[in-house]
């Protein structure tokens, strides 16, 4: 059975969720899935999500996976909430625990919830660990660099990159964060480069370059040839040097600090406020 795949695009976040399905009437996952939200009011919602479980019930699928790429900066995950409305185990790279020790000291969350169990994820994977849903069968592939936790599902031919790569265009994801490295950033997107030419990528982010129509899947082939940071013959050192100068101009991300305090808990929100944390300017 061929997997089919089916986008969702978050416009606020230019977020890419994904829905994998084997047939109608069968078993499906999601990855990456988002809440809307509003820094500004403080307020949640789920017209998106909503939108992910309406789709799973008029092709009457099984949602079996919830899976996340990593712990994401830029959008709060919807992961807890699908998973309440419809079930469904919720998957990570093993390497969240990494992210939750630094940031669950941050924002003074005990660890003690993370190790206990309490902190929403059902499912830590390995490298190259192997998972299945219905008739499909993936595995992952650990991809750390942009975040320590960072990994690719890989699917029947396709992969599902997180922020890894993104459109040839757009090149590749940030390193700056804590647990971030260019350096394994290069050897993670080599990983990638090293599937058959014709694997499908699927980003987690289209930011529309240039202002052009909406993009999100192109092939290792594609990728190779023509990603801007990235290429074929591109030297490590080269793109270390390019990644660090580039990550030193960026802004930190509007929505980072209520994200990540949510999504180290698999998308479960604070019980009555976002923590910003003080700093000096
Ligand atoms: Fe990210």
């Amino acid at each position: 059975m061929k997997a089919q795949v089916h986008a969702f695009y978050h416009q606020d976040t230019s977020t890419l969720s994904y829905i994998v399905f084997d047939q109608p009437g069968g078993h499906a996952i999601v990855i990456d899935s988002v809440l809307d939200f509003s820094l500004s009011s403080g307020s949640v919602g789920t017209k998106f999500s909503d939108g992910l479980i309406a789709f799973l019930q008029e092709h009457q699928l099984t949602l079996d996976w919830i899976l996340e790429t990593h712990a994401h900066a830029d959008h709060l995950s919807a992961a807890s909430y699908l998973k309440r409305q419809v079930g469904g185990k919720i998957g990570v790279g093993k390497g969240i625990t990494e992210v939750q020790k630094v940031f669950g000291e941050l924002f003074a969350i005990p660890q003690a919830r993370f190790s206990s169990g309490e902190d929403g994820f059902d499912h830590l994977f390995e490298d190259n660990e192997v998972f299945s849903f219905g008739s499909l069968t993936g595995h992952v592939l650990a991809t750390p660099g942009h975040t320590s936790d960072s990994v690719t599902y890989v699917i029947d031919g396709n992969a599902f990159v997180g922020d890894t790569v993104f459109m040839p265009d757009f090149g590749t994801a940030r390193c700056d964060f804590p647990g971030g490295d260019a350096a394994m950033l290069f050897d993670s997107i080599t990983r990638i480069y090293a599937l058959p030419d014709e694997t499908r990528i699927w980003v987690c982010h289209d930011y529309q370059p240039g202002g052009r129509a909406l993009e999100y899947q192109t092939t290792v082939a594609e990728s190779k040839a023509n990603n801007i940071h990235l290429q074929q013959h591109t030297t490590k050192l080269d793109f270390i040097h390019f990644r660090e100068q580039r990550d030193h101009q960026l802004e930190v991300p509007k929505l980072l600090y209520p994200s990540v305090q949510v999504n180290i808990l698999a998308g479960q929100l604070p019980e009555h406020f976002f923590k910003i944390p003080v700093r000096e300017m």
